[in-house]
């Protein structure tokens, strides 16, 4: 499976509040068109009840949301789209059946969800390529596991809010640049991940 990593930010890595221009929306959409599934961690969903589709750019991909605990409202709007909620052996068994009335669950992993078992999951279901977008805390959790890292850097300097990076690394991460945009104001700078 080939994982990207896709985040807009701030100068100083903040992700939390709306850095892309409608240059780069185009650009995300566009990346999603290209990928078999989106994922997003729960909060990201809690937060900003995205639709994450491409806005009718191409081929609409599976959405993912990881949430050990079945949290996700019945009304997300994620739900407009064909959807994978991946939950863990702690999600409570009545959310688990109430969901599964609007999307196909995946069980992984003890307390959290074991991301590197549902990555196994997903490549035998089909899932060959997919796009990450944050937050933070999926982000971190995935980095060991991309093979692309795409960032969107807008001219803002935020000091506070969800990071791109939000725990420690067990190891730094080696990247090589591949490529550079400037799509008006937001730099987007593309990175192979060295494993
Ligand atoms: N700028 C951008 O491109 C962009 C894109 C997307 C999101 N965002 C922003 O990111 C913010 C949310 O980020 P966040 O860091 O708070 O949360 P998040 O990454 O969206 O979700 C994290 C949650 O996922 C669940 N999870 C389950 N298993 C996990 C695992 N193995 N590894 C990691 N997470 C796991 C955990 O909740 P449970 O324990 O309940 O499962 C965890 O708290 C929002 O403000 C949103 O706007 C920005």
């Amino acid at each position: 499976m080939h994982i990207t990593i896709n985040c807009a930010k701030s100068l100083d890595s903040i992700i939390e509040g709306r850095f892309s221009n409608e240059k780069d929306w185009k650009r995300v959409y566009e990346l999603r068109a290209k990928s078999d599934a989106v994922m997003v961690g729960i909060n990201t969903i809690l937060k900003d009840n995205p639709r994450l589709t491409t806005h009718n750019t191409g081929n609409e991909p599976v959405k993912i949301v990881i949430d050990s605990r079945c949290r996700i409202p019945k009304d997300a709007r994620i739900f407009q789209t064909k959807t994978i909620i991946a939950v863990s052996e702690n999600a409570p068994k009545e959310r688990i059946a109430e969901i599964k009335k609007r999307a196909k669950v995946i069980v992984c992993g003890r307390d959290k969800v074991d991301l590197c078992a549902l990555m196994k999951e997903l490549s035998e279901t089909g899932i060959n390529k997919l796009m990450v977008e944050g937050g933070g805390t999926l982000i971190t959790s995935m980095l060991g596991l991309a093979d692309e890292v795409i960032v969107a850097i807008a001219p803002q300097i935020m000091s506070k809010g969800v990071c791109f990076v939000e725990k420690e690394l067990d190891a730094p991460i080696e990247l090589k640049l591949k490529d550079v945009l400037k799509l008006d104001e937001i730099v987007v700078l593309k990175y192979d991940v060295l494993k």
